[in-house]
């Protein structure tokens, strides 16, 4: 079968031949890949560059997707570590690891969604108690995750949402009820940071590096009640893999520092939460932008820079039309 091999770490996967396996496991199946997410994480796996990564190629990247299983049923999958991913014709899912989706539901909305909104749907649900009525700030608002953490938290029971990222034209009529640009210079950034962060009660961090640094240094001296929680959880690092984190935010209030992602958070509770979240996703609960794009075209897509934050989805099972 076709699908989109990557030979060797940082360069583009070919739209070539990979073998299907002759065997499968006891909860396994084939199924026609609809729909497959090009996630920042699909990315890191294809570079070699992701903490799961096991350095094996050749490998098919992909972690995700929406597939027609043998009996004709749409389902929504999540993948194992394997060098077999989502982004080919045909792949092998685990039907544990799977949900089905309506017949109507459009695929490519799905395959561009479910993973940018599980990152903060999992982390509200599965890493803090998020009481409804809370204050939630999104560091890092305008990507994919960002813009739809936003739709999540509400949708979870937020009061008050405060979005943070660079272009402030870009983080108004995102739903958020106040915007914090990161734009403006260091002394406004710093003093428009302190006042949203005040009284927030969760920040979902998408940015970590200086940001994460910048952000905690400016709310952590302004926090108009030492006492109260604030539950800052680390989901993505799109301007940083470190960043340094001054030793008195953790004494001087009630910080707590954690993590969302494959690992903090076990696969059976990641999957306990799939068909709630696509659910959200198929009742149009959210909205997200989605380009989608034959599976042959990967490597030239691959190398393209994007243009808008639209989420590319590959449609494999038309990819030779
Ligand atoms: N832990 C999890 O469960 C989980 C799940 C999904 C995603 N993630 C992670 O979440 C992150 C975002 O994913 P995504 O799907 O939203 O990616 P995306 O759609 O590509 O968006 C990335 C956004 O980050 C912004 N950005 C990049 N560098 C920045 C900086 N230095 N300061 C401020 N903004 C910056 C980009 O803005 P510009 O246009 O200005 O560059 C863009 O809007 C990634 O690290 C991804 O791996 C984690």
């Amino acid at each position: 079968m076709k699908a989109a091999v990557v030979s060797r770490f940082g360069q583009a996967p070919r739209f070539d031949q990979f073998p299907l396996p002759t065997e499968l496991g006891p909860h396994e199946e084939i199924v026609e890949v609809v729909a497959t997410g090009l996630h920042p994480r699909v990315r890191s796996q294809a570079d070699g560059s992701h903490y799961t990564s096991i350095g094996e190629v050749p490998l098919v990247p992909g972690i995700d997707g929406v597939g027609r299983a043998a009996d004709g049923e749409l389902r929504y999958f999540i993948l194992p570590d394997t060098a077999l991913g989502s982004m080919a014709e045909q792949t092998v899912i685990d039907r544990r690891r799977s949900v089905a989706i309506p017949s109507a539901a459009d695929p490519i909305q799905i395959a561009a969604a479910m993973n940018p909104a599980m990152s903060s749907w999992i982390a509200l649900r599965r890493r803090i108690d998020m009481p409804a009525g809370q204050s939630v700030m999104i560091l890092g608002a305008t990507g994919n995750a960002g813009r739809l953490a936003i739709q999540v938290a509400k949708h979870l029971g937020a009061a008050r949402v405060i979005a943070v990222g660079r272009g402030a034209d870009r983080l108004k009529g995102l739903g958020a009820d106040s915007i914090v640009s990161l734009d403006e210079n260091a002394q406004s950034v710093t003093a428009a940071l302190g006042e949203a962060g005040e009284r927030v009660d969760v920040v979902l961090d998408y940015l970590w590096g200086t940001p994460t640094h910048d952000a905690l240094s400016a709310i952590i001296p302004r926090r108009a009640d030492d006492d109260q929680t604030l539950s800052w959880i680390q989901i993505g690092s799109v301007a940083g893999v470190e960043s340094a984190i001054p030793s008195a935010a953790l004494r001087a209030t009630n910080l707590h520092l954690i993590g969302s992602g494959q690992g903090s958070v076990s696969t059976r509770d990641i999957v306990s939460e799939l068909e709630s979240l696509a659910e959200a996703v198929t009742s149009d609960a959210f909205t997200i932008g989605a380009r989608s794009v034959p599976l042959h075209d990967v490597e030239t897509e691959w190398n393209r820079s994007a243009e808008t934050t639209d989420r590319v989805v590959f449609t494999p099972s038309r990819g030779n039309e």
